[in-house]
C-alpha cells in the first residue's frame, strides 16, 4: 500500500494538516469520534520537582496496533509538557529504539544486560534522545534470549521492576513498549507497572484477544501486582471517512465504556514518515493533527490521574 493510498488527506500539492471528520476536529462539548461529548482537557500544571515515576505498560499481544508509535509520541508529548519521561524498549525487534534514532546493532549494553546480570548500572544503559526530557532504555535482538534465560530465575516476573527501581525517583513517567505476546517479558512489564494502556487498531478484529489480555491483567493484579489498573483503551488508525472505523470505535465504547480514551488517533502516513525520520511526530510535523492528538492524549492521561 502506498503512502498516498493510506492517507488521502496528504497530497503532493497540499501538505497542510487537515483533520479527518469526527476525530481531532471537535472542541470541548462537541461529540467526539467515540460518540461522547468531548471534555476539556486543560494544559497541565508545570511540575515543581520530578519523580517518583508512574509506570505504564503499552500492551496488546497483537502486533501492528500502534504500541510503539504511541509509546514514542505520547512520551514526546508528555516531555513537551515538562514531564521527565523514560521509554523502555521491551520488544526484541527494537522498533522503539530504531524509531528514536538508535543504531541498535552497535549498542554495548541494552535492557537485556540489566535483566540478565546484576553487574550493570541502569544509568549506563539509558540514552538521551534528541527530544528534551525524553530518555530511552534501548533494546535489540539480544532481548529475545531473555525470555528463555529468565525462566529458571527466582522471582522471574519481578526482574524489570527491580531494574526500574534504580531510576523511578528521577522520572515522572516511565512508558514500557511491550512485545506482541503475553510471555514472560510482558508479564514483567505488567508486574512493574502501575497502569496499562491498550491500543486497539480500528479494524474488524480489533477486540479479538482483548478478553485474554484483560484476563492476564486480572491475574497479575491478583497474584503479583495489586496496584495494576487499566489506564485506558486507545483507538488508533481511525479513519472517520469510513463507516467501518466509526462502527469499531462505537463497539469498543459499548464494551469498555469510560475506559476508552476520548482521544482517538487517526490513520495518517505522517506516523510511518516520522518513524523513518527517527523522530516523534511532535517534532517531525509539530502542527499536524497527529501531533495534536498525542498532545491531547497526554493531557487526557494527566487529567485522569494516569500521569503526574
Ligand atoms: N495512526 C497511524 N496511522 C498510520 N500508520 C500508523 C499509525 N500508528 C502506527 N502506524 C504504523 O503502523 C505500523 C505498526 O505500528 P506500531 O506502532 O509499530 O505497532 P505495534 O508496536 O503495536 O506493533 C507502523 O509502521 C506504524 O508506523
Ligand atoms: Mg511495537
Amino acid at each position: 500500500m502506498t503512502s498516498e493510498v493510506m492517507d488521502a488527506t496528504d497530497t503532493e500539492t497540499d501538505r497542510s494538516p487537515r483533520p479527518l471528520p469526527g476525530a481531532e476536529s471537535v472542541g470541548a462539548g462537541q461529540m467526539d469520534a467515540t460518540g461522547r461529548p468531548m471534555p476539556d482537557f486543560p494544559d497541565p500544571q508545570p511540575l515543581t520537582g520530578h519523580g517518583p515515576a508512574r509506570i505504564i505498560a503499552m500492551c496488546n499481544q497483537k502486533g501492528g496496533v500502534g504500541k510503539t508509535t504511541t509509546t514514542i509520541n505520547l512520551g514526546a508529548a508528555l516531555a513537551e509538557y515538562g514531564r521527565k519521561v523514560l521509554l523502555v524498549d521491551f520488544d526484541p525487534q527494537g522498533a522503539l529504539s530504531v524509531g528514536l534514532g538508535i543504531r541498535t546493532h552497535e549498542l554495548d549494553s541494552t535492557i537485556y544486560d540489566l535483566l540478565i546480570s546484576r553487574g550493570h548500572d541502569v544509568h549506563d544503559v539509558i540514552q538521551q534522545t534528541r527530544t528534551h526530557n525524553l530518555d530511552i532504555l534501548p533494546a535489540n535482538i539480544d532481548l529475545s534470549a531473555a525470555e528463555v534465560q529468565l525462566v529458571g530465575e527466582v522471582a522471574r516476573e519481578q526482574i524489570l521492576s527491580r531494574v526500574l527501581r534504580g531510576v523511578v525517583e528521577e522520572y515522572d513517567v516511565i512508558l514500557i513498549d511491550c512485545q506482541p505476546s503475553l510471555g514472560l517479558l510482558t508479564v514483567n512489564a505488567l508486574t512493574a507497572a502501575h497502569g496499562v494502556i491498550i491500543p486497539l487498531e480500528c479494524e474488524f478484529f480489533a477486540m479479538r484477544g482483548v478478553a485474554l489480555l484483560v484476563e492476564t491483567i486480572d491475574k497479575i493484579c491478583d497474584r503479583l501486582n495489586p496496584r495494576l489498573q487499566v489506564d485506558g483503551i486507545l483507538a488508533t488508525m481511525y479513519d472517520g471517512r469510513t463507516l467501518h472505523s466509526r462502527e469499531v470505535v462505537r463497539s469498543v465504547v459499548d464494551h469498555f465504556g469510560d475506559q476508552v480514551f476520548h482521544t482517538v488517533i487517526s490513520r495518517t502516513v505522517k506516523f510511518p514518515d516520522a518513524t523513518l525520520a527517527a523522530e516523534p511526530i511532535t517534532s517531525y510535523a509539530s502542527a499536524h493533527t497527529g501531533a495534536e492528538s498525542y498532545r491531547q492524549l497526554a493531557r487526557e492521561l494527566i487529567s485522569r490521574g494516569g500521569a503526574a
